[in-house]
């Protein structure tokens, strides 16, 4: 009889999307004159930019034709695509990653799913709390974060770093020491965001201790601080230490389309084996590559005029950003994040559990957010608000929130 890996039975059901879900609907079921307003999407909103809908046509017919016609990409991705990558995101930043380091994916959420497969078992991972969910639930399906409680929300293997308003949503080393760090900047859910000189201590940090830091720079588009480094690669011996994933869906509206990249230096080796083949064989074995014609839409993201309209698309979002920063600062509220990243973390009102401000937020003002406890034990007490939305909606949205 065929066995089922027990691993995914520890798991508790995805209880945050399904739950909100779920509230969203029965209240829109007994309140049918109430147009909600959802600022609890981590979705884009705004269509593709003229200069990638462009280069989605060119490639479509060259795809139509003998002497153009692609078949399987080559297993990195498209060379166009990973020079274009590595001269714009970061050559143009002093970094120095070479092309093929660079592999092309469809997304960071299979990639941070997924590169947890070329460590060993035995690894203890951190996680920041609260924290984007995909990494700790990767870690469990393998088998490598323990027991769960219930109680407490957490895992017995997994070492949790608090963020909270004291150290403003950023973690502090932690006492026992990991060996897989994943860090998220500008992060989801909190919209934090580092300076250079706080990621370089956490570099510092993994290369003493022979640790490895996976970090997510999913919202790198979104930071507008000089001081914030928009790779991890910006500080001095992260080659050794780091591995970086980075997405399209965010800074270019590819959430549908799918498009990712994780760069995997040469030189992050332990006892002479190189990660970087390691992931390059799980990539050549398990995955068939991000289709020609999306990997030509990525490649319009780099050109001139492409980064000028998806300039005024990040900057559409960060004015709704600052809308509800405003607003709710306005209203009385202690607010955070929105400045280099597309989320706005609020502190609950009078202590109030995430999930009652859900409800009331939901009753009150008809306005949909995702209540901070979804995100880890550290949430409890924050509520998040996305920028994604539309102007319109939005400033809807902060003028009932103000009136509550
Ligand atoms: C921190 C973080 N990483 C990765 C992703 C997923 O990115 P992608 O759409 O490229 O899979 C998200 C999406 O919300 C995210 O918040």
């Amino acid at each position: 009889m065929f066995k089922v890996n027990k691993d995914y039975l520890k798991l508790p059901g995805s209880y945050l999307f399904s739950e909100t879900g779920r509230r969203i609907r029965e209240f829109e079921a007994a309140h049918p004159e109430k147009k909600v307003i959802r600022l609890s999407i981590g979705d884009v909103t705004q269509p593709l930019a003229p200069a990638i809908i462009e280069a989605l046509h060119d490639a479509v017919d060259e795809m139509g034709h003998e002497e153009t016609f692609r078949g399987y990409a080559p297993d990195l991705g498209y060379e166009f695509l990973r020079s274009t990558i590595a001269e714009h995101d970061y050559r143009a930043r002093g970094c120095e990653i070479a092309p093929d380091e660079i592999f092309v994916s469809d997304g960071a959420k299979c990639d941070s799913g997924n590169i947890q497969e070329i460590f060993d078992k035995d690894n203890k991972i951190a996680v920041c709390d609260p924290v984007y969910p995909v990494y700790v639930d990767s870690n469990v399906m393998a088998g490598r974060a323990g027991t769960y409680d219930r109680e407490k929300e957490t895992w017995s293997n997994v070492i949790y770093m608090p963020c909270t308003s004291a150290t403003n949503f950023a973690p502090e080393l932690p006492r026992e020491t990991p060996d897989m760090i994943y860090l998220c900047f500008p992060n989801n859910p909190t919209g934090a965001a580092v300076t250079k000189a706080q990621l370089a201590r956490w570099v510092d940090y993994a290369n003493q201790k022979g640790a490895v830091i996976i970090y997510d720079a999913a919202y790198e588009a979104y930071i507008s601080q000089e001081d914030v480094p928009h790779s991890i690669y910006e500080c001095e011996g992260a080659r050794t230490c780091a591995i970086e994933l980075r997405s399209f869906s965010k800074n270019a509206g590819f959430t549908g389309l799918r498009l990712g990249y994780t760069v995997v230096p040469k030189d992050l080796k332990v006892n002479d084996v190189s990660l970087h083949s390691l992931w390059a064989r799980r990539h050549g074995t398990k995955y068939n590559g991000a289709p020609y014609i999306v990997q030509r839409a990525g490649e319009a993201v780099y050109s001139a005029k492409g980064e000028a309209q998806l300039k005024q698309q990040i900057a559409y979002y960060m004015k709704n950003a600052a809308c509800i920063l405003q607003g709710l600062r306005d209203a009385g509220y202690r607010v955070s994040g929105g400045v280099n990243a597309p989320y706005i973390w609020l502190e609950t009102p009078k202590g109030m559990g995430s999930w009652q401000f859900f409800d009331e937020l939901l009753e009150n003002a008809g306005v949909a957010g995702t209540p901070g406890a979804g995100f880890g034990p550290n949430g409890e007490g924050y509520f998040r608000l996305t920028a994604f939305g539309s102007y319109e909606n939005t400033v809807e949205a902060v003028r009932r929130i103000k009136e509550m």
